[in-house]
């Protein structure tokens, strides 16, 4: 089998860290992996396969050679670099929110719309976190009933917003001033239902995010999707309280199994026992966990259900190098 160089842009970064590990733990076939960061991060070393790789500079001549880049630093480094990756023949996979709207840019969650992978123009974008194990989970659902109209409001771990956010809670907790601030006000023992910036509808980025980005993968404009997004403080993964209105009527033991046999979604459902997802539970995990599955009867062929999954794995390296995955298997 071929072995292929990949790039990681921005691999000293928690999204850029984890793409490593999970490209080493799925033994995708990198004949070179080379790791690129800000002039801060340069010489560091990045484990790989027991070997330690030095971090080199992202410039537009280091991707020059390269078969696959993953990207993972941001929008602006994004716009300035993904171009530059592809003029050199490079397959971007961009985990910024650069690309994703653009409509000659495949926006892609293998379990959703994997087919999409061979549709590029050079750039693949990866979703936004809250929006991928969203779509994982509803997915089963819409290819069964149909979906007219989704409800979703996120807690949001700290990790969302990369090192700066676990830094700033770590701190906080040890009543230390934070060095770095990520957050408009304290996060420890608050909640804060702002993420990204403040749109003219006075949505957030986070919120119009979710609301379109979910449009573009279940390729239908007609689903309506609102959202109301909240950071709080937890380190391993998002959580969304979810409230979907069906387009057929449904048995709700048939809709349990129908998630439980879904790739990539694990069910926990025992309210009897105390069981049902939780981020400690998904931290490190690659499935979207969905649990308190239940009928809505405030609305026709209603259900809510609770979704949680780790932000840095499935919400971000997991589906970049599924995406890798299958444009290396060619299927
Ligand atoms: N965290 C999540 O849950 C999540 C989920 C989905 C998508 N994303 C997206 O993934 C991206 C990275 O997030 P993160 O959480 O990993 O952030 P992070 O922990 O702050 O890491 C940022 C990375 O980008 C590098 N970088 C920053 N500016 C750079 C520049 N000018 N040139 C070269 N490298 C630069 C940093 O390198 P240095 O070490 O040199 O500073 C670091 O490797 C963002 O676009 C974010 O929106 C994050």
């Amino acid at each position: 089998m071929k072995s292929w160089k990949i790039a990681v842009a921005g691999a000293t970064g928690l999204v850029g860290r984890k793409m490593i590990q999970v490209l080493e733990e799925r033994n995708l076939p990198v004949g070179k992996l080379l790791p690129l960061a800000s002039e801060r991060s340069a010489g560091t070393t990045i484990s790989f396969k027991g070997e330690q790789i030095k971090v080199e500079i992202l410039t537009a001549a280091a991707f020059k050679g390269m078969d696959i880049a993953l990207f993972s630093a941001g929008g602006a480094v994004s716009k300035g670099f993904a171009p530059e990756a592809v003029k050199r023949k490079v397959v971007v996979i961009d985990n910024s929110s650069a690309f994703r709207m653009d409509k000659k840019v495949p926006l892609v969650v293998p379990e959703v719309n994997r087919k999409k992978v061979f549709r590029h123009n050079g750039i693949i974008a990866n979703p936004n976190c809250s929006t991928i194990q969203l779509v994982v989970a509803l997915k089963p659902l819409y290819d069964k009933y149909g979906i007219k109209r989704v409800v979703v409001s996120t807690y949001q771990s700290v990790t969302g917003a990369g090192k700066k956010g676990a830094a700033q809670l770590e701190a906080e907790l040890k009543n230390h001033t934070p060095e770095m601030t990520a957050f408009p006000h304290q996060i420890a023992f608050n909640a804060i239902p702002h993420i990204d910036v403040f749109m003219d509808d006075d949505s957030t980025k986070e919120e119009w995010k979710i609301v379109n980005e979910t449009k573009k993968i279940m390729n239908d404009e007609d689903i309506e999707v609102t959202a109301t997004c909240v950071r709080i403080p937890v380190l391993g993964g998002h959580s969304e309280a979810v409230n979907v209105q069906l387009r057929k009527k449904f048995d709700i033991e048939d809709l349990r199994a129908i998630l439980k046999e879904s790739d990539g979604v694990t069910v926990i459902d025992d309210p009897a026992s105390n069981r049902y997802p939780m981020p400690i539970l998904a931290e490190d995990k690659d499935d979207v966990f969905v649990g308190r599955i239940r009928r809505d009867p405030t609305i026709e062929n209603g259900v809510n259900m609770w979704v949680v999954s780790d932000n840095l794995r499935k919400g971000a390296a997991t589906n970049a190098v599924q995406i890798a995955d299958v444009l290396i298997r060619g299927k």
